[in-house]
């Protein structure tokens, strides 16, 4: 292979290796592997938000033909780690709505699900509060924030900086609970067996799910395998195993038959995370020239009773602007709610939202282009940590983002430009995510037949993960793609990091490297493991920058996205068509974010009351008009090997922050509150 050729391997727009087997229905999913004599099972859910269940009346549910059994707290196996989402039908307790109170297991899905709606509980009904507020009774301050980080930062004295600052902005931002609804629901086959258990899961990471369910129900993980080949989606909501993999596992022992158990989409709101509303107020102290003299972002967010989920929400302020002075917090309120979780770029995504409409804020005040303002905040340092950037071109993606937009033309006045009975307006924020890995095992070995096996613990969500990471194994050992074969989704593969983090590429490409380099050194068959390798000490992050158009109509109040580009610097991209697709993605789920995606709880009933895809808007091919990915030319070798970083979140970073931004030019309204609806802009609009 030339040369020119390798060059092209690496970065090239290349199919799926999978695809034609998606398109065609031969890929399966969780619940689709063809396994002997499958039961179904269908989950009973919690009609009350909090209390606890008297009585369990299931005599109509066992008359279902077909059904084979039920299964409640009453007659529910113990399990060595009975806490948290987890650990489901372990007490009469209710903790919130839609939680799991009975499994009824059937001979069909129809039957179990007939079942499931017969079963009759009685319940001791308790009040109960849902509704996050900045003063609520119950805040308290977690002793770290996920995924570990600190919970508070202070730098010098905040208050009398604020108070000496030329120019101020104080604003508080909200942003509401939303909903991961990847296409394939959450679903399990689960496989009890004498002296193994099997469970082929939609799931992100095998080898920690088999861990989790391993410990969940007291075995030794040997004797625990964790399956996924095929992942419709996850977005982080498919990160740790869900209650219907503990369900479906249950049930398969109870009925010694292999079980398969798939959420309804409206189950899916309650038992698979959500990413927790946000209350933020940034207050930020700035020169009149724009360069800021103190930064602080206070945040207050939920968890629930059963489990704490503390996210991350300002810790992306710590690192984004210079500034001598500084201060970021985070406040959980503890409410009857389900366990908030993850959702793509979890913390960055809402703590974006607000930082960079602040940063917008302060641009007018002090009269500068929202660019301009950003490069004069350009730290040579991580602000806080005091760490070199392993690489930082922001302002590089500005500059190639302007030009081509066409930027400079722009006139800053607010609500002055109009076409018919749409007002017109653009508007930019700042895009970064962390650029990490984790320590992952991966498998080579050269075939007779002159082609190579590879097999790692990877998760292909969706992303393109496994075509990728045939690529880095070709490009290691110099040979064309077609001599590749690559496995993965198999927690037998080894330690692996799950498919989260947007670290999929930098941890398992890291080791696939390894494996590869090992073959070439002369070995048959190399196992590599990235675990202990030195890291190089710097401040690691992908970095980004969104331009939006907006267009709100004057008489409607509705916001449409003629136009929006995103340029991102995220190391070396191994393949333009994927790459393309997850920033897309990203920046199309930001989208949604902006203007539609909200779910709502109700106060007195105590839930989510907009469950389903008709209700809970996600953008559609209407919604979507020209939306463009591009990259800048970057290498960073001390995050991979590949010179690679991460991109499947850093797309939905600050999407939501510039089309604000720009409905704010458009219009001259700013809002602060996610998502943009037409309430909140009509009575408020230019006529
Ligand atoms: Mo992503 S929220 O880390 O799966």
């Amino acid at each position: 292979m030339t040369v020119t050729e390798r060059e092209r391997l690496i970065g090239a727009p290349v199919d799926r290796i999978e695809g034609r087997d998606k398109v065609e229905g031969k890929a399966a999913y969780a619940v689709e592997w063809s396994v002997p004599n499958p039961a179904y099972a269908h989950l009973a859910t919690a009609t009350i938000t909090r209390g606890t269940i008297r009585a369990v009346d299931a005599t109509a549910a066992r008359a279902v033909p077909g059904v084979l059994a039920v299964i409640t707290h009453e007659d529910a196996p113990e399990l060595a780690d009975g806490s948290g989402e987890l650990g489901i039908l372990q007490s009469p307790r209710v903790a919130y709505r839609g939680q799991v109170v009975g499994i009824v297991v059937a001979e069909s899905s129809e039957a179990a699900r007939e079942g499931a709606e017969l079963l009759r509980f009685d319940y001791a009904v308790e009040p109960h509060d849902v509704v996050l507020t900045s003063d609520h009774p119950t805040l308290y301050r977690p002793d770290t924030v996920s995924p570990g980080f600190e919970t508070d930062t202070v730098v010098g004295d905040v208050e009398a900086a604020l108070h000496a600052a030329e120019v101020k902005v104080d604003a508080t931002y909200s942003t509401p609970a939303e909903h991961n609804n990847p296409m394939e629901p959450h679903a399990t086959t689960a496989i009890w067996e004498e002296d193994a258990l099997t469970v082929i899961d939609a799931i992100q990471g095998a080898f920690f799910a088999r861990n989790e369910i391993a410990r969940r129900f007291g075995l030794d993980p040997s004797r625990v395998r964790v399956l996924a080949h095929h992942v419709g989606g996850g977005f982080g909501s498919k990160g740790p195993p869900r209650p219907q993999a503990i369900a479906a596992i249950m049930a398969s022992r109870h009925v010694g038959r292999p079980v398969r158990l798939a959420l309804t989409r409206r189950q899916m709101f309650a038992l698979t995370g959500y990413r927790t509303p946000t209350i933020q107020r940034v207050q930020l102290g700035a020169r009149k020239d724009g360069r800021m003299t103190v930064i602080a972002h206070d945040v207050w967010e939920q968890t629930s009773t059963v489990e704490e989920f503390a996210e991350q929400t300002s810790v992306v302020t710590r690192m984004m602007y210079a500034a001598p002075i500084r201060r970021t917090t985070h406040r959980l309120a503890r409410l009857d709610v389900p366990t908030p979780s993850w959702m793509r770029a979890p913390g960055e995504c809402p703590g974006m939202f607000a930082l960079e409409s602040a940063l917008d804020e302060l641009a007018i005040t002090c009269g500068l282009d929202p660019i301009e303002l950003r490069v004069r905040n350009e730290p040579r340092v991580d602000p806080e940590s005091g760490l070199r950037f392993s690489t930082r071109n922001l302002v590089a993606c500005f500059r190639e983002g302007a030009e081509r937009f066409g930027w400079a033309e722009r006139d800053p006045t607010p609500g002055i430009r109009r076409d018919g009975r749409w007002l017109l307006g653009t508007g930019v924020a700042s895009s970064t995510y962390p650029a990490r890995k984790w320590p992952s095992v991966a498998y080579a070995r050269r075939l007779d037949d002159g082609t190579f096996l590879i097999r790692i613990g990877a998760i292909d969500i969706g992303t393109g993960a496994r075509t990728i990471l045939a690529q880095i194994a070709a490009d290691t050992l110099d040979v064309p793609l077609d001599r590749i074969h690559i496995e993965i989704g198999d927690s037998d593969f080894g330690r692996a990091m799950l498919a989260g983090g947007s670290m999929g590429t930098s941890s398992w490409g890291s080791a696939v490297v390894m494996a590869c380099r090992r073959l070439l050194l002369g070995q048959d068959e190399a196992l590599a493991d990235t675990e202990g390798e030195q890291e190089e000490s710097a401040s690691k992050h992908a970095f980004g920058a969104q331009f939006v158009e907006v267009a709100v109509n004057m008489d409607t109040g509705e916001v449409r996205i003629p136009r929006a580009l995103g340029v991102f610097a995220c190391g070396r991209i191994m393949n333009a068509k994927t790459a393309r697709s997850q920033f897309i993605g990203g920046m199309t789920m930001g989208i949604g974010m902006a203007l539609l995606e909200e779910s709502v709880m109700d106060p007195h009933l105590g839930g989510f009351v907009n469950p389903d895809l008709a209700q809970y808007r996600v953008p559609v091919n209407a919604d979507i008009r020209d939306v463009e990915a591009i990259w800048v030319d970057e290498v960073d070798t001390a995050v991979s090997p590949m010179g690679a970083k991460g991109i499947g979140e850093i797309g939905i970073v600050g999407t939501a922050a510039a089309v604000a931004n720009a409905v704010h030019h458009a219009t001259g309204v700013r809002v602060r509150d996610l998502p943009i609806r037409p309430d909140r802009l009509l009575g408020k609009l230019p006529r």
